[in-house]
């Protein structure tokens, strides 16, 4: 039997020295459950129902909020998203249309979000929209940052965002031209 040689290290100054090998070790980002991510990614508008937690940041004022339930989310009032105003369930089913992930929501009585079977939307002139069982690596200045699970997101396609990988609307601002489905709409 011979013995297992293992391979040189550049550093080792004496290579003589008998060497104690240590497994690599894998370091695994902290598991956050997702209800304790929503709760840290924004600004929160609450109701004895749900609680509605919005980013600004990942907003690109597509509107799917504001056409979907106008006397909950309506940027004429303040503050602008009144959960109170319809019921909680139909306030949960407007902020899942949400593309962005922009916006969340916890019931007080109710269960989290399911993921959707998993899509990639791409837009013309605009981002991807991924919609499943996500899970986005961000850099830790990203908002949110670190290893999100998510359910809805939109990554930026044109570059230019300054909160990668999600998109943060630049693409209308620096007048980004891509082929893909359908133009946003925005309000
Ligand atoms: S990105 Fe989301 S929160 Fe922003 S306007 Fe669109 S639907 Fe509303
Ligand atoms: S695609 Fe929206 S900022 Fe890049």
């Amino acid at each position: 039997m011979t013995d297992h040689m293992a391979p040189p290290n550049p550093e080792d100054q004496n290579p003589t020295t008998a060497q104690t090998t240590q497994p690599a070790q894998i370091v695994q980002p902290p598991q956050v459950d997702q209800a304790t991510q929503i709760a840290q990614w924004g600004r929160a508008y609450t109701s004895p129902d749900i609680t509605v937690y919005y980013n600004i940041k990942r907003c690109i004022h597509f509107a799917a909020c504001i056409r979907g339930l106008p006397e909950v989310f309506d940027t004429n009032q303040k503050p602008w998203i009144q959960p109170d105003k319809a019921d909680a369930n139909k306030v949960a089913e407007v902020v899942r249309r949400c593309p962005t992930g922009a916006l969340h929501y916890i019931l007080t009585d109710g269960p989290a979000e399911q993921p959707e079977l998993t899509t990639i939307d791409v837009r013309q002139n605009g981002p991807n929209f991924l919609r499943g069982d996500l899970t986005i690596a961000a850099p830790s200045d990203a908002e949110p940052a670190g290893t999100v699970k998510e359910t809805r997101a939109a990554l930026c396609r044109c570059g230019g965002s300054k909160n990668k990988p999600f998109c943060d609307g630049t693409h209308r601002t620096i007048g980004f031209q891509a082929s893909g489905g359908q133009k946003i709409n925005t309000y």
